[in-house]
């Protein structure tokens, strides 16, 4: 069923940034159809790489930090090590950076254009281990969709 829902939204994906030559929109877009796609995310964007830090970039959801240094929380981490992470539980990730006392899980999936990460997709839920391998290969698929957009 998830697994279908990826392979739906990602082709909706692939069309709405066709020849779009407007990343912040292309983006928020690709924020938009994800958030309505999936019931179990509460928060869906972008962290976009600029020089030593991630600044927040196109998303859906409540209000987020703006600024993350690489290596922190768990999308520098992701950016640092450069592979998807999950996060089952928020509570037990130390350096978790809570921007929502609502989150309780998570998932960050690193960008790539050609070998550099230039921005991290990072979704988090209100329940407890809500993502999984579908989630993971989806949000990847998504990831190399979008990183002609870079
Ligand atoms: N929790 C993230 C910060 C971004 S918010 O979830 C939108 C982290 O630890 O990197």
């Amino acid at each position: 069923m998830k697994k279908q829902t990826y392979e739906q939204t990602i082709k909706q994906i692939e069309a709405l940034i066709d020849g779009v030559d407007n990343k912040t929109g292309a983006l928020a877009n690709v924020a938009a159809a994800l958030k309505q796609a999936f019931s179990h995310y509460f928060w869906v964007g972008f962290y976009i790489v600029s020089g030593d830090h991630l600044e927040l970039g196109p998303f859906q959801g409540p209000v987020a930090c703006y600024t993350i240094m690489r290596g922190k929380g768990v999308c520098g981490a992701a950016w640092a090590s450069r592979q998807t992470v999950i996060v089952p539980d928020v509570n037990l990730f130390a350096g978790h950076i809570a921007c929502s006392a609502e989150s309780r899980s998570e998932i960050v999936v690193p960008v790539f254009a050609g070998d550099d990460v230039v921005a991290v997709i990072d979704v988090d839920s209100t329940t407890a281990r809500a993502f999984d391998i579908d989630d993971r290969n989806g949000l990847e698929r998504v990831a190399k969709t979008i990183s002609q957009l870079f």
